[in-house]
């Protein structure tokens, strides 16, 4: 290329530039189109290394003030856009798009709750494993093999055994966590536990193949049932307000002698006149398994029955939670139906 075709090459990219400012394209093609590495100035700009050193002043200074003039285009209209049509109509003050958000599920801020109002009377958190041991779930409960009272909670065996010989299987309640406080622990006691438990049941309005329970014991010098009352009618009091009651009933569980039913009085008969459908109209609600630990729970955990007493509690999270949110059937917790979801 000589001189002269250069010269004429540099008014052609001028015209090109031209045209493209009345074409209003946007200022990011024009940065490409002429100086991105490629860009048409930047190869005229290239072939300038053929040229003489006297041409490669004056060539030079030529290209470079268009491409001066490129820039200074650029910088005073960083955004085509902002002269186009689109600009007028995009508001950025407006609000954006609602976006629906997530809210608790009902039996994560019922089992929060109970946690919270557990720890008010001192009562601290444990965990224990759903993969549970035979001998924590059954045998040092006090319920031997062969028992019939394990009947009461059949469940999913593993096809595997620990060292002691004893099955793996899902836990079919939070009290095997007694056990492992108590033999990992030494009184004074007061635990609180809450969980997944597994049965072998088939599924309706009330019953579920898993769902959740509340454990809580106390283990301590000379505790007696006017202890255990005491502690369920405050907590029952604080779940459901002031006006709840509480009476006792007698019941049995192999861990503990003597065993009870906790019965919470009503409180949705007042709003259902004569025919309460939530407790059929008898005016209370079993909500809870209770009684004083069993001496043989407390041999199996190496503590002396004749020193330590202690109460245990236990119920179901998912009956307390449609208590709280009004939800009848207990599927309904688990369909993930928004309209349950988000009524909260
Ligand atoms: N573990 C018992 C159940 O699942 C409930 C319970 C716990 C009863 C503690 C008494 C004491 O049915």
């Amino acid at each position: 290329m000589n001189r002269q075709e250069w010269l004429s090459k540099l008014s052609a990219l001028k015209s090109d530039f031209d045209r493209a400012v009345s074409e209003k394209k946007l200022s990011q093609d024009i940065e490409r189109d002429f100086l991105s590495k490629k860009g048409s100035l930047s190869l005229l700009l290239r072939e300038l290394s053929s040229f003489s050193i006297e041409e490669k002043k004056e060539l030079g200074s030529l290209g470079n003030d268009f491409k001066k003039s490129i820039l200074e285009y650029l910088s005073a209209s960083p955004d085509n856009i902002s002269k186009s049509k689109v600009s007028s109509d995009l508001d950025l003050t407006l609000c954006g798009y609602p976006y629906p958000h997530g809210s608790v599920h009902p039996i994560t801020a019922t089992t929060e709750k109970i946690i919270s109002s557990m720890s008010k009377l001192g009562f601290s958190l444990e965990y224990g494993p759903l993969v549970e041991m035979d001998y924590f779930n059954f045998e040092a409960l006090n319920f031997p093999p062969d028992h019939p009272a394990r009947d009461m909670q059949d469940t999913f065996y593993l096809p595997h055994k620990d060292e002691r010989g004893s099955d793996y299987l899902l836990r079919t309640h939070t009290s095997p966590v007694q056990i492992r406080t108590m033999q990992s622990r030494k009184p004074p006691l007061r635990v609180i536990s809450t969980g997944k438990v597994f049965r072998s049941e088939a599924v309706d309005a009330s019953h579920s193949f898993v769902f959740h329970q509340l454990e809580g014991f106390c283990a301590d010098k000379n505790i007696s049932m006017s202890d255990l009352k005491w502690t369920m009618e405050s907590f029952i009091k604080d779940m459901f307000g002031s006006a709840a009651k509480i009476r006792f009933a007698p019941s049995y569980f192999p861990f503990v002698e003597p065993g009870a039913g906790v019965e919470v009085s009503c409180v949705f008969c007042s709003s259902h006149k004569g025919k309460c459908p939530v407790c059929k109209s008898t005016g209370w609600l079993e909500l809870i398994g209770a009684g004083m630990i069993h001496p043989e729970v407390f041999k199996a955990c190496g503590y002396d029955p004749m020193e330590t007493s202690g109460f245990a509690f236990g119920a179901g999270i998912d009956r307390f939670a449609m208590l709280l949110y009004g939800i009848t059937d207990m599927r309904q917790l688990f369909e993930n139906d928004l309209r349950v979801l988000k009524n909260l």
